[in-house]
């Protein structure tokens, strides 16, 4: 089976990418991304490139080349999943918000309204591919919700998740690791992953493509992530002995990272990992044990998340304590807001928490990131109620300019790794902030010999 026509439901930071690369490599087949989201569409389509709604290095040419070829964006989701021989399903699984499972299952509501979708369209046999990260077992659900609302037409479900690194989207996909793509055992299922196969096969190695059942697929992209997060957790928990007893986590890392059984990768101590997945994932991991009444694997994987919170409320509260126990009306400013580099998705940003903290502490919070808005800034802040928007308002300034940012400043935090920071003339930063002047180091990217020779106090994570 060959497959010609693609839909894609979801143009965020999954579906939008993916699809780039995929509609580059393919030219042969036409791939249409839709979404609800008017506004998300509308920057998709901006006649200027560099307007598209995510920034990720390298991006914007490859949308560039294949916008308008064989790559597709609309709010036109019914159009597109029937004109469509394969669907993806790349929308948001966000921790549920309410009822059974509130803070720690994954709302399925998103997946369970395109399968019902999908169902009442189709008029011909679709592949349906779940590229959202999901429970295991969910492909149950949706075959269920298929067949019995469907118009007799046949699906076939595979699982196809994504691993992809944001800031690194491109080269990623481009090339991966490894592609995963489970399927029913059955010769139908077998069809439909050598379909999907088949479009991967363009520019990814054969033997980098590997084929499962559904659940091994869909609890593999659940256990990548943990593994992933769990690093993480353990270098931060060293970050703090070695804060303690003179050892210097950057030393400790590179000396275990040396072992091959370990491995250098995801060894870096950090004020706390962000993002949109490794803490949603996790969460669905714990309520999954516990649902099958595994407690003591629910426990093991939430002691992650623990390890994680400790971690950022300890670079807040380190904070406190060196600026003499009182932040009240003090500038801190922030460089960066990004829960990484080259990315300006901001979800679960450390920075969001530590700013919080902060402003618990009456510190007025000065922002500079090179991609993140000053809206934005105030979105995050005020998604958490912990106060009203106004007092956020009145808490947070965001610059343009990094000087002006540090300006008059009484500490600078480092909260996101951009490479641009560690360029900066820190001499005229000095000059310009309180004294004692501090730096709050929280990504290990600048050179404390270099700091403290011009008169910082300068401290990192885990030294
Ligand atoms: P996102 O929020 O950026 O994008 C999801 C999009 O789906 C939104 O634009 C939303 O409007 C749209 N949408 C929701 N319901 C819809 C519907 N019924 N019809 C049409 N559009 C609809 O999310 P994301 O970061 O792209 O993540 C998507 C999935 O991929 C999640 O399950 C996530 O866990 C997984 N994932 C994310 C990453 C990442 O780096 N962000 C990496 C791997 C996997
Ligand atoms: C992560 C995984 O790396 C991807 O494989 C996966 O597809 C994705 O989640 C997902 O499912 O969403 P992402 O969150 O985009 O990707 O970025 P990472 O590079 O994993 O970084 C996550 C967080 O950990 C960031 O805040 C980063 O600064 C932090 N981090 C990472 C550290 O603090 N130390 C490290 O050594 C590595």
């Amino acid at each position: 089976m060959k497959i010609t026509k693609i839909c894609c439901i979801g143009a965020g930071y999954v579906g939008g990418p993916t699809m780039a690369i995929i509609a580059q490599k393919c030219p042969q087949i036409q791939v249409a991304v839709v979404d609800l989201n008017e506004e998300r569409i509308a920057a998709w389509n901006d006649e200027d490139v560099n307007n598209i709604p995510i920034y990720e290095p390298g991006l914007s040419e490859i949308v560039q080349e294949a916008r308008g070829r064989n790559l597709f964006f609309s709010t036109e989701v019914d159009a597109a999943i029937d004109a469509a021989d394969m669907i993806f399903i790349s929308v948001n699984t966000p921790t549920k918000t309410y009822g059974k499972g509130k803070g720690m299952a994954a709302d399925l509501k998103y997946i369970e309204l395109c399968a019902r979708q999908i169902a009442r369209v189709s008029k011909s046999n679709k592949i349906v591919v779940e590229k959202s990260t999901l429970p295991v077992r969910t492909a149950e659900a949706i075959k269920s919700i298929l067949d019995n609302t469907g118009n007799g037409v046949q699906f076939q479900i595979l699982s196809n998740p994504e691993f992809l690194a944001e800031g690194t989207a491109v080269q990623d996909l481009l090339a991966p690791d490894r592609i995963l793509i489970g399927g029913d055992t059955n010769e139908e299922g077998q069809i439909a992953i050598k379909a999907l196969f088949d479009v991967y096969a363009n520019w990814v190695p054969q033997d980098k493509i590997l084929t499962t059942n559904v659940w091994s697929s869909e609890l593999s992209k659940l256990t990548a992530n943990a593994f992933l997060a769990q690093r993480i957790s353990s270098i931060n928990a060293m970050s703090e002995l070695c804060e303690k007893t003179g050892a210097d986590v950057n030393e400790v890392a590179r000396a275990i990272g040396m072992d091959s059984r370990i491995g250098p990768k995801f060894l870096k101590a950090s004020v706390g990992f962000g993002g949109s997945c490794f803490q949603k994932d996790i969460l669905n991991l714990v309520y999954i044990a516990k649902s099958y009444g595994l407690n003591e694997v629910a426990d093991y994987w939430e002691q992650v998340i623990i390890m994680n919170d400790h971690q950022k409320r300890r670079f807040s509260g380190n904070i406190v304590k060196t600026l003499y126990n009182t932040v009240s009306d003090k500038k801190i400013t922030f460089l960066g807001w990004a829960f990484k580099k080259d990315t300006n998705d901001t979800r679960e940003s450390a920075a969001i928490y530590v700013a919080d903290d902060l402003i618990n502490e009456n510190a007025k919070i000065a922002v500079y990131d090179p991609k993140v808005s000053h809206k934005k800034v105030l979105a995050d802040l005020d998604y958490l109620q912990t106060r009203d928007a106004d007092e956020n308002a009145e808490s947070v300034l965001s610059f343009e300019n990094p000087y002006e940012a540090c300006s008059g400043a009484h500490a600078v935090a480092i909260l996101t790794e951009w490479d641009e920071f560690v360029a900066y003339d820190w001499q005229k930063i000095y000059d310009a902030m309180q004294k004692p002047a501090f730096v709050f180091d929280g990504r290990n990217i600048l050179n404390a010999v270099e700091l403290e020779k011009i008169g910082f106090v300068y401290q990192a994570i885990g030294s």
